[in-house]
């Protein structure tokens, strides 16, 4: 069984409709555990060596966040770049996250089909998300096929009660190991390999 730690990125959780139902559905499971970070770390200091400590004791972990002008609220930026330490998340000596995977799980207020990358100055999830999947990868870490939610404006108590079931099944098979990582790397999103 893969140990998951989920690492939840929300400055307002108590506003929010969706990421709190998606953690409410997977907080509990056995072997995974949700940490809500901007009630960790209100004022911003991270505690860098417990932070540590976590990615060390974890197989699998998730970056989970709305998404904010195309990218993260800006707590999960400070995290990275504290924890990621040279030395130990990367250069030559840095290995301790190596072979682990990491997964962002985002929600968006924009449709799927904002994110057409074939449309006049648009990009997809997966080109927005390039920065995060850089840095796993310096970092030696294997980078998953994202969980989406799109349209988060215009789901209704059902459509969200639907993502966050699909966000349990999908931390379940990771939890399990159920897919090959290199299946888990290659869709576009997960969504589209587990749901
Ligand atoms: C500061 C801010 C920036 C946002 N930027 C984006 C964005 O770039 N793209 C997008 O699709 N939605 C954007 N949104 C909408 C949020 O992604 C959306 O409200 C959120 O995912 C809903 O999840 P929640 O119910 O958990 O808060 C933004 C919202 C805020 C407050």
């Amino acid at each position: 069984m893969n140990r998951v730690s989920i690492l939840v990125f929300h400055p307002l959780m108590h506003k929010s409709r969706v990421n709190q139902k998606l953690a409410l559905a997977v907080d509990g499971m056995e072997g995974v555990s949700t940490r809500f970070m901007y009630d960790i770390y209100p004022d911003f200091y991270i505690d860098v060596k417990k932070e540590q400590e976590v990615l060390l004791e974890s197989d699998t972990i998730v970056w989970q966040h709305p998404f904010y002008w195309y990218s993260s609220p800006s707590l999960l930026k400070e995290w990275i770049d504290l924890v990621l330490e040279h030395g130990f998340a990367y250069g030559r000596k840095g290995r301790a996250l190596e072979g682990k995977q990491i997964m962002s799980t985002i929600s968006t207020g924009g449709r799927r089909e904002a994110y057409l990358s074939d449309e006049d100055g648009k990009f997809s999830v997966r080109q927005l998300l390039a920065p995060f999947e850089q840095t796993t990868t310096l970092c030696r870490m294997n980078y998953l096929s994202p969980f989406v939610t799109h349209g988060t404006h215009l789901l209704d108590e059902n459509g969200i009660g639907e993502a966050a079931s699909g966000y349990a099944k999908v931390i379940g098979a990771l939890r399990d190991g159920l897919y090959s990582t290199e299946e888990l790397r290659k869709h576009e999103y997960i969504n589209d390999l587990i749901l």
